[in-house]
């Protein structure tokens, strides 16, 4: 056992009390990052829970706590068939809620290309740019209510490469928010990360808020690892970091457990 590995079991699960705490504590995870290393590849995800997440990190910016001037990112998934520059392809909402905030360039940003001809091509490409670029130092996960994690819906491969995906019913309604409430405007494909791609990353760390999430983050966590769950394989990463609110954490036979070793964690382990 390395003095690294003491204490943090494979999946860390950390309780806070709102979405807004979530937010702080990862970004203050960013920031160590990239104190650490100022270059970091950070993955990032879409959604609405990430969001407290890039305006903390966002508010650290602007108060001068840490320099993200350095920093690269990449988009986790992308829907395909969108047209160029749609407010809701995954490259706009990175754009406009992660790298415009931030002060990034775009040049410091890489996502796959949903509008490409060859879809399987442009599927190959993005996990070579990755790989290219030294790999996702951290990557940051929603999860869906079906336990998909980017868009590897129940039952893709746990070792799966960057491919294209058919969305599930559940998710096109969950998503059709974005579209107006229209279930008609949600794209059935699209292109993610796939579980061994995902995994690649030096660290994960997926943020879950609200009661609709419950069941699939205590089957990620204390469900046994199975495709059928894609959020389980985090239980396959040496070091994966779940954080919750308390509604998101409701399910968990282990919550006091979880609480215990968190309050117990020593400082310098950081996330
Ligand atoms: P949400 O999406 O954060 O909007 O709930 C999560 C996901 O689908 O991964």
């Amino acid at each position: 056992m390395t003095f690294q590995s003491i204490g943090r079991p494979s999946v860390e699960v950390v309780i806070v009390q709102d979405a807004k705490a979530g937010g702080e504590l990862i970004a203050r995870g960013i920031a160590d990052l990239l104190r650490r290393k100022p270059g970091a590849l950070l993955g990032v995800a879409t959604g609405s829970t990430p969001l407290p997440v890039y305006e903390a990190l966002t508010a650290q910016v602007r108060a001068g706590d840490v320099d993200v001037s350095r920093a690269r990112i990449a988009q986790l998934d992308e829907y395909v068939g969108l047209p160029a520059g749609h407010p809701e392809s995954y490259r706009s909402v990175v754009l406009r809620e992660v790298v415009e905030p931030l002060g990034l360039s775009p040049d410091s940003f890489m996502g796959p290309d949903g509008s490409a001809e060859d879809v399987q091509a442009a599927c190959e490409a993005y996990d070579a740019a990755l790989a290219a670029a030294g790999g996702v130092d951290l990557q940051l996960l929603g999860i869906g209510t079906d336990g998909h994690i980017g868009f590897n819906e129940p039952c893709s491969s746990l070792a799966s490469r960057t491919r294209i995906k058919t969305l599930t019913e559940r998710t096109r309604v969950d998503n059709a928010r974005f579209f107006g409430g229209d279930i008609a405007q949600v794209p059935h494909h699209v292109i993610t990360q796939g579980i061994g791609t995902i995994l690649e990353a030096r660290h994960l760390v997926l943020l879950a808020t609200g009661e609709g999430k419950a069941e699939a983050v205590a089957a990620t966590v204390e469900g046994p690892v199975a495709a059928v769950c894609p959020a389980s394989a985090l239980q396959l990463h040496p070091h994966a970091t779940v954080v919750v609110d308390e509604a998101a954490a409701s399910k968990l036979k282990l919550a006091d457990y979880f609480r215990h070793t968190y309050a117990n964690k020593p400082a310098w382990q950081g996330l």
